[in-house]
């Protein structure tokens, strides 16, 4: 039987829940597709800082580089541990050294799922650059702690970096409706924005079958509340991907249904699967946290794996659960019921 070796990394808060049920629900999809999931769970968290004074082992990168994917929960616990810590330390290190550069987190209303717009039809796809431009880490501090302090923020893009994350946006955009949004800030960031929209249209041209629009971030973000149906793939900054994708977040029901999928694309290094809301302190530990923003980043993984028709039937359950009304209405089921509903409507 085919196996694939999973990284689990429940990390703090909801995470620890969120991936248990995620976990429960990708194994019942193993055994129906007749694949294997053998998961390795590992304590890198805040807690583990609190415990040892790092996030991960100073070998937790080479250790989880053997494995075909990783399952995260969530990072971060900010009354103990600063996130500039606790990410700086497990999170954006993976995604970094992995070369995740793709960053694809999918927009669409579930079934039975009530968002805050009038408009429903919307389906888009943004992929948020994921290891450089404005979250680069380039810059430094001088004169701390004086009236003269400065601090310095680079943001760094680099035409293997934009032109990739472009390409990979092409092709999505040609397994969907053909549409690509390219995002800048060009009419004000003159160099990298000016740059970024020079190569669009360099990739476009191997690409005549999508149709481009060339959007500025302040005008897109009113553009997906206003008219979000308009948007197929968007393609951003690490930054302003980062801000779309939360807008995204809002306008599909919030953050618990927000999923999201680490990709390296040229398979050099295992993909990581997220959902987007963090870990939520405010109900760590309560047993409700909506667990189908990590169930579906799990199809995600699965769809990554090669397992698309598992994939599908995980995404078809979790839509069948929805459509009943389960999971929708916040504080209304806890995380196990939806967890037993999802795998119910699998098995
Ligand atoms: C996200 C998060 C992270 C990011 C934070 C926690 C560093 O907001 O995945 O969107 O900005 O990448
Ligand atoms: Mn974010």
């Amino acid at each position: 039987m085919k196996t694939y070796t999973i990284a689990l990394v429940p990390g703090d808060g909801i995470g620890k829940d969120v991936t248990e049920a995620a976990w429960q629900v990708l194994q019942t999809a193993a055994k129906r597709g007749g694949f294997a999931l053998e998961g390795t769970s590992f304590p890198w968290s805040c807690v583990y800082y609190l415990e040892t004074g790092t996030m991960m082992p100073p070998d937790g990168i080479e250790t989880l580089r053997k494995f075909e994917a990783i399952l995260l929960g969530a990072v971060g616990w900010p009354a103990e541990v600063p996130d500039s810590v606790s990410l700086h330390g497990l999170l954006l290190p993976i995604r970094k050294t992995f070369t995740q550069y793709a960053n694809i987190r999918p927009h669409r209303l579930l079934p039975g799922v009530q968002g805050p717009l009038r408009s429903e039809g919307f389906d888009i796809l943004c992929i948020r650059e994921n290891t450089e431009g404005e979250y680069s880490g380039a810059g430094g501090r001088v004169h701390s702690g004086t009236a003269d302090e400065v601090a310095i923020e680079t943001a760094i893009f680099t035409r293997t970096g934009v032109e990739r994350i472009l390409r990979f946006g092409f092709e999505q955009a040609r397994g969907r409706r053909k549409k690509l949004a390219s995002v800048t800030k060009s009419n004000a960031q003159k160099h990298s924005m000016v740059f970024w929209d020079e190569v669009t249209r360099e990739v476009a041209k191997d690409y005549p079958d999508v149709e481009v629009s060339p959007y500025h971030i302040d005008a897109i973000a009113a553009r997906m509340v206003l008219a979000p149906e308009s948007l197929d793939v968007v393609v951003a900054s690490n930054l302003f991907g980062d801000i779309l994708t939360d807008i995204g977040a809002a306008i599909q029901g919030g953050l618990g249904y927000a999923a999201s999928a680490n990709i390296n694309p040229d398979r050099s290094a295992p993909s990581m699967f997220e959902p987007v809301h963090g870990s939520a302190p405010d109900i760590a530990h309560l047993g409700i946290a909506n667990p189908i923003a990590a169930i579906w980043s799990g199809a995600m993984m699965l769809d990554h794996l090669g397992e698309g028709e598992a994939a599908a039937e995980v995404m078809s359950a979790i839509e069948s659960v929805t459509a009943r009304g389960i999971g929708t209405v916040a504080g209304n089921d806890n995380t196990e019921t939806i967890t037993r509903a999802v795998v119910a409507a699998l098995s």
